[in-house]
């Protein structure tokens, strides 16, 4: 099928790949030009494991290609699938310019029956709006061709995005006429061999159903995070809580580790448009508020164990930062608890020396003409000098480092562990104090 992506972000990028590499003929549309020039120089601009090899294999078999040409892009697909950025606005809600623009740029250049997708996550009521600007642009050209409007929601976790693409757990399509249905049950059958994941259901459910699976799992990162702070002062182990509970099914493993807040594009954004959306229809989405504001807190909650133990003013100390990201396996920096942690270190005098296995280039852009931040390409790198670690994104390469040699470089030998990687009791055993979250 000829499918259009518009936007090449971490969502659009994996989406087209995705569907080129089961066969379909994908052109992905981004404005930015710098992002279509690495693109079609055979790099990515992302750091997403492998999609690098998994978008060279589909250019090179010639069903994958990008461009910055909006009139190309709108002619190429039956299929156009916005996938545009909606980040929050100054109150929140969820910012649709991107949306309306693409949706703009369809009704301005089609000629001939369309599936227009609602890829990003968007708020309940977007797609008739896209609806209503796609009918506009026919208007102003005096010309009525048949379109649909479908919401799509994505799914896919950044780390594992190839994989969840290629393997969904459920394909969830808004739609309301079946001619849109069919070309969507088409263009999904080659994920679904195993077994049928399409969940057909009315567009605004399909809408809300994206915000409800985020809301959901922050709420348990949240839930645990607050639980983790009280374990503490009440002198239990979280994570032997974490167990005990995790093993009754109607909870389970998944979600339940506490750590030093969530961040990220989509959870923060996402919590805070639910709350804008509900506000907007007359609700208080009362939990969700608290969820927001127990992750705020807890993203300092790192500083406030460092100032603990070295005191409020670190001018002259220098903490040294394992992870930049905001979770293991992708360059995302949006939202990272990292940077709150970072802009409060900075702010108490401290400096800091950073590494992370993927993050630099990205970390280099956010804090260029920083000077208190220094960004290096070892973990072992990052202490010398230091007189602390802190630990804000659990890549596998923290998970068993040389506590000895950690020991012999941090002038205080002490780690604040924001991702309660270690037993507690083997960086002690190694000479080192050890801080974690909500642990003994
Ligand atoms: N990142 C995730 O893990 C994830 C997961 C599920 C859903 N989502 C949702 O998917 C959407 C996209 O997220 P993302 O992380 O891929 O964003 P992103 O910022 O990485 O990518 C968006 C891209 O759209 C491009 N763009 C903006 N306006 C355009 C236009 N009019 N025409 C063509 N290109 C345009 C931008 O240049 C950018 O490259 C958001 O709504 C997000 O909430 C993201």
């Amino acid at each position: 099928m000829k499918v259009t992506v518009i936007g090449a972000g971490y969502v659009g990028l994996v989406s087209g790949t995705c569907l080129a590499d089961v066969g379909n003929d994908v052109l992905c549309l981004d404005l930015d030009q710098e992002k279509i020039r690495i693109l079609q120089s055979g790099g990515i601009p992302i750091f997403e494991p492998g999609l690098e090899a998994m978008v060279r294999r589909n250019v090179a078999a010639g069903r994958l290609r990008f461009t910055t040409d909006v009139e190309e892009a709108v002619m190429h697909g039956l299929l156009q699938f916005i996938a545009v950025g909606t980040p929050p606005d100054e109150d929140g809600a969820a910012d649709l310019q991107y949306v309306v623009a693409a949706a703009m740029n369809v009704g301005r250049f089609m000629t001939e029956y369309k599936v227009v997708v609602d890829k990003s996550t968007v708020p309940v009521g977007t797609a008739d709006a896209v609806h209503a600007v796609l009918a506009e642009q026919l208007a102003v050209r005096g010309v009525s061709i048949d379109y649909s409007v479908v919401s799509n929601p994505e799914f896919l976790k950044e780390g594992a995005a190839v994989e969840d693409f290629m393997k969904p757990d459920r394909i969830v399509v808004g739609a309301q006429d079946s001619r849109a249905v069919d070309v969507m049950r088409e263009l999904y059958a080659p994920f679904q061999r195993n077994h049928e994941r399409l969940l057909v259901m009315d567009v605004k459910s399909a809408e809300l159903t994206k915000y409800a699976a985020n809301a959901m799992l922050a709420t348990r990162i949240s839930f645990m995070n607050e639980l983790a702070n009280l374990a503490e002062s009440l002198g239990a182990d979280i994570e032997l809580v974490r167990k005990g509970i995790g093993s009754d099914p109607r909870i389970g493993f998944d979600f339940l580790y506490p750590g030093a807040g969530y961040g990220g594009s989509c959870f923060p954004k996402d919590v805070q448009a639910l709350i804008r959306t509900a506000h907007a229809a007359g609700h208080q989405l009362k939990v969700l508020r608290a969820v927001e504001e127990a992750n705020t807190a807890q993203k300092s909650v790192l500083t406030q164990k460092i100032v603990k133990r070295l005191g409020a003013d670190l001018s002259g100390k220098t903490i040294a930062l394992w992870g930049l990201a905001f979770k293991p396996n992708t360059d995302d920096m949006r939202a990272a608890p990292s940077r709150v942690l970072i802009a409060d270190l900075l702010a108490r005098g401290a400096r800091i020396r950073a590494y992370d296995p993927v993050a630099a280039d990205e970390a280099r852009r956010i804090f260029a003409g920083e000077a208190g931040i220094d960004l290096v390409s070892k973990p072992m790198e990052a202490l010398r000098g230091a007189d602390v670690l802190a630990i804000v994104t659990e890549w596998k390469e923290f998970r068993a480092p040389d506590f000895a040699a950690i020991r012999s470089l941090l002038k205080t030998p002490v780690i604040f562990d924001g991702r309660n990687l270690y037993d507690p009791a083997v960086p002690r055993r190694a000479g080192l104090e050890y801080f974690a979250i909500g642990r003994l």
